[in-house]
């Protein structure tokens, strides 16, 4: 596989792997650099296998594993960031057991931070299809959550929905009204409180999320506190400058359209080129 910015990066400085299905890791990235302006990124946009939320796990889990073989050998990054709840509550684990020296930070459903916080006791998780059905998931609910009434709503449509707004379509109220009303709920006399967005895309239409709501609610986006957990394992580079040759997006499709390398652009990203044999 090889890379084609044209840029050589600087040698002394490794980068930060940021890795999603689409643009949603973005939401991610974007929290990462104002916390690491020092480092170098590169982002990966698996978009030739969007959506990830309706894969089959064992096929989702081989791509991945194989896409990461050839993404660490090409790029050697010195942390991943696997901005993608639908992918690291899969493949998190086995990400982990085949590449013992990397570092992934991955994104879950922020369960914790919700259970925590609602005043209700009852919260809803918005997610993917794929997410809602994982026992990763579920796993967090017993350890976490179990004094809350917890809604998982898996949503076939809103990452596709999320794509297509930050590319400036237009999408309707209704449209999007019909896959987050499945997150509020009223029980004797209490209402949800808390929506966890435990998927990378839907931080984008938040404050679509927050117009439409049948009552004010905390959308609880967990971005931040994943660039936090990376720079703390990556350890801070006060004095070194920002290196050259990083800060490209490679997809795997190959093929992104002018709208989306438009958008690469205003998040600082040049278009790097996957080789045809990326996956
Ligand atoms: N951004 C991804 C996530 O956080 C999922 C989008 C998809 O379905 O591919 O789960």
């Amino acid at each position: 596989m090889t890379e084609t910015t044209g840029d050589s990066p600087s040698l002394t400085q490794k980068p930060v792997l940021v890795f999603d299905s689409g643009i949603g890791g973005l939401t991610v990235l974007r929290e990462a650099r104002v916390l690491m302006p020092e480092r170098g990124f590169i982002y990966i946009a698996d978009d030739a296998g969007f959506p990830y939320g309706g894969w089959e796990e064992a096929g989702l889990k081989d791509r991945i594993l194989s896409l990461f073989d050839r993404l660490l050998e090409t790029y050697n990054p010195e942390v991943c960031i696997i901005a993608c709840n639908t992918a690291f509550t899969l493949a998190g684990a086995a990400l982990r057991a085949r590449f013992p020296e990397m570092t992934f930070v991955g994104t879950v459903p922020a369960i914790k931070p919700a259970a925590e916080r609602t005043r209700s006791g009852l919260v809803s998780v918005l997610a993917t299809p794929g997410t809602v059905k994982r026992a990763y998931t579920r796993d967090l609910i017993q350890s976490f959550a179990s004094q809350c009434h917890v809604r998982l709503v898996g949503s076939e449509n809103l990452a596709r929905m999320a794509e297509a707004w930050i590319r400036g379509e237009t999408i309707s109220d209704e449209a999007v009204l019909a896959e987050i009303s499945p997150c509020f709920i009223e029980e004797e006399g209490r209402r949800t409180d808390i929506v966890v967005l435990a998927c990378t895309h839907y931080p984008f239409m938040a404050n679509v999320f927050r117009r439409l709501a049948p009552w004010p609610v905390d959308w609880l986006d967990p971005a931040e506190a994943i660039a936090r957990q990376a720079k703390r394992k990556i350890g801070s580079m006060e004095s070194v400058d920002h290196p050259e040759g990083f800060d490209f997006a490679v997809f795997t499709s190959g093929q992104p359209d002018f709208t989306t390398r438009r958008l690469m652009q205003g998040f600082g990203l040049k278009i790097g080129q996957a080789s045809p044999g990326m996956l």
